[in-house]
């Protein structure tokens, strides 16, 4: 089984963090989403992942490496343009060979791993393991999962037959059919191959793996599907970021690897890596401070992630997540924000006491 990542989209819903990085590099409790998704491939005994690149490729390039940290081997795949998820597929076409694989979307975070959907997958594969040994049994192609959610026209969405299997998938439907939405991780054996091929592009221009899988489905092939009980995000925007962030951090095991004085207070699961200083401070876990970063007289509140060698003094921030070698000095208060690389937000005396911005396109403020 070989693995299939996908991060050459542009993130424009990220925007403005999105201009100048790539959205599977913004940290969920200071990791990068992507490094997750590799991980979960790696605990499904993964050891051959393709990522899928595009203009942010150098960066992602730079960040994942060789693969060698996991013990692994990463090959990266250029997408000229970001012409679809099933065009994923087409191009990594020679990196896959004919075997079986895992395809997950860069941008996409699951609580429960992938290890036991691979281990279903290859079970239903496999005759000598069917439950009722000896009775004829259709070996699916593909494997999709889907999770119940409250707004499905924004996501691909399953309508089912009558007798419970899958009939029909739409992409982004204005009249969902039901309200599982499929989540971006999906498995594969190599018909998936024909299926690409055999699509047209949809009404927004992509090859879409939603046609290409309904293409299987109308072929005869059969396609299973598993209902996925835990929590799965699409990070792609900054709620749903924050939402994951706060998830994650909820599990987090606290553990000091960087300073905190006496006239510090840590409370409740807080991770403080290694370099970070904490003076004067508060930190109400779950939070994480990152390397080389200092809190300087400031509270730290719940679900709050600082990445490394950012600075906050006398200020207040809360169920935020902050990107690298920002600053933050003077605010009370911030919260629900996201914050990019190299940002300061500070107080001033300077009259007239106003606002004054230099925000990039597409930034959003606001104040209260
Ligand atoms: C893609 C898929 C969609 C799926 C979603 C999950 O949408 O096309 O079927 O539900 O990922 O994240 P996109 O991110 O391209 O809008």
């Amino acid at each position: 089984m070989k693995g299939l990542i996908t991060a050459g989209g542009s993130g424009t819903r990220l925007r403005p963090i999105t201009h100048t990085s790539a959205k599977q590099l913004v940290p969920i409790a200071n990791k990068p989403i992507l490094f997750y998704g590799i991980e979960d491939m790696v605990a499904a005994g993964i050891d051959e992942i393709g990522i899928v690149i595009g203009d942010t490729g150098d960066e992602i390039r730079a960040a994942a490496g060789d693969g060698s940290r996991w013990g692994i081997e990463i090959t990266y795949l250029p997408q000229e343009a970001p012409l679809g998820l099933a065009h994923c597929v087409l191009i990594a076409r020679e990196f896959l060979g004919d075997e079986d694989f895992v395809m997950y979307l860069g941008d996409n975070m699951l609580e429960s791993g992938i290890a036991e959907l691979v281990d279903v997958f290859e079970g239903a594969r496999d005759p000598s393991r069917s439950p009722r040994p000896g009775e004829e049994v259709t070996a699916p192609v593909a494997q999709i999962l889907l999770h119940e959610v409250d707004d499905p026209t924004q996501m691909g969405v399953a309508a089912f037959d009558s007798k419970g299997n899958i009939g029909r998938l739409v992409e982004k439907p204005r009249d969902p059919p039901s309200n599982l939405a499929l989540v971006g991780i999906y498995l594969f054996d190599a018909t998936i191959h024909e299926a690409v091929r055999a699509i047209k592009p949809s009404g927004r221009g992509e090859l879409e793996i939603t046609d290409a899988i309904q293409w299987l489905i109308d072929e005869g092939h059969s396609v299973r599907h598993e209902v996925l009980e835990g929590w799965w995000i699409d990070t792609g925007k900054k709620d749903p970021l924050l939402d994951c962030n706060r998830l994650v951090l909820e599990k987090i095991e606290p553990r000091v690897d960087g300073a905190v004085d006496e006239g510090s207070q840590l409370d409740g699961r807080v991770v403080i890596e290694a370099g970070a200083q904490i003076v004067g401070s508060t930190v109400r876990g779950p939070a994480i401070i990152g390397e080389r970063t200092k809190v300087i007289n400031s509270y730290i509140g719940p679900f709050t992630s600082i990445y490394h060698d950012c600075s906050i003094s006398d200020s207040e921030v809360e169920h935020s997540v902050v990107l690298e070698q920002s600053t933050i000095a003077g605010i009370r208060r911030v919260v629900d924000s996201l914050v990019g690389r190299q940002v300061e937000v500070r107080h001033s005396e300077a009259k007239p006491k106003a606002l004054r911005l230099e925000l990039g396109d597409h930034s959003r403020v606001e104040v209260g």
